[in-house]
């Protein structure tokens, strides 16, 4: 079967350092792939390629669906179905959980303008799919830092996303709320979703791995 994403020989050089050497991954729809690493072996620069945030050196390769993509940045990489969820967060805050599941994409009506009745029953729908009893009318600021990585969740899925990447995206969670978004991240499989999650916690990594990658820093 045909991966959802490839990455091959992918490398990176920041200025005095290689991020990443060669290194190559597949993605598949429907599996949870963890990938770890002791610190600065590059996951989240190899992420950020993933999601067009950084230009890979040339010689790499990204295939979306077999074919060869160059990813000019984020949005295209979004707009291919391809998102990140980072541990920063990157909600805003004083606008309301609706406002963000649609930033930039609000619905409109026929005369151009934000069809707000529409944005929120939208948002109730997608906030439903991940089982959270939210109201989309409360402030970002409002919600906790588990309820708001739920929110950039819920964002990915109106979006249609088909690959979501979680950058340790546990870092900041307390015990439960950890818990509710693990089983978020298993209903995310059941749908179909490619998840690739980087963690360094070995429980979550044994409860959630179909598929792990370790990345190793070469000696230099
Ligand atoms: N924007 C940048 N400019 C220069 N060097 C960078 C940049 N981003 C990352 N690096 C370097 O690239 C290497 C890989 O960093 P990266 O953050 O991708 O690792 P990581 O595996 O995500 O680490 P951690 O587990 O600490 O999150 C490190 O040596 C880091 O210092
Ligand atoms: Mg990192």
């Amino acid at each position: 079967m045909t991966p959802f994403l490839e990455m091959l020989a992918i490398s990176k050089t920041f200025p005095g350092v290689k991020a990443l050497d060669r290194v190559s991954l597949s993605i598949h729809r429907g599996e949870v792939h963890v990938l770890a690493s002791e610190n600065g072996a590059g996951k989240s620069t190899l992420m950020k390629i993933l999601t067009g945030v950084y230009a890979p050196d040339s010689g790499g390769l990204i295939l979306i669906e077999g074919q060869e993509v160059a990813l000019a940045d984020s949005n295209h990489a979004r707009a291919l179905g391809v998102d990140i969820i980072y541990q920063e967060l990157a909600v805003v805050d004083n606008l309301t959980v609706g406002e963000n599941i649609f930033l930039a994409k609000e619905p409109l009506s026929r005369f151009g303008l934000i069809d707000r009745r529409r944005m929120y029953r939208e948002a109730r729908e997608v906030l439903r799919t991940i089982n959270m009893d939210i109201d989309p009318a409360t402030r970002v600021s409002d919600l906790s830092v588990g309820q708001q990585q739920m929110i950039e969740i819920a964002k990915a899925l109106s979006a249609q996303s088909k690959a979501i990447v979680m950058d340790e995206p546990t870092a900041s969670l307390s015990h439960h709320e950890t818990a509710v978004l693990l089983g978020l991240v298993r209903r995310l499989r059941e749908r179909g979703i490619a998840v690739v999650y980087i963690s360094h916690r070995l429980k979550e990594i044994f409860e959630l791995a179909d598929r792990v990658t370790v990345l190793h820093i070469m000696q230099r």
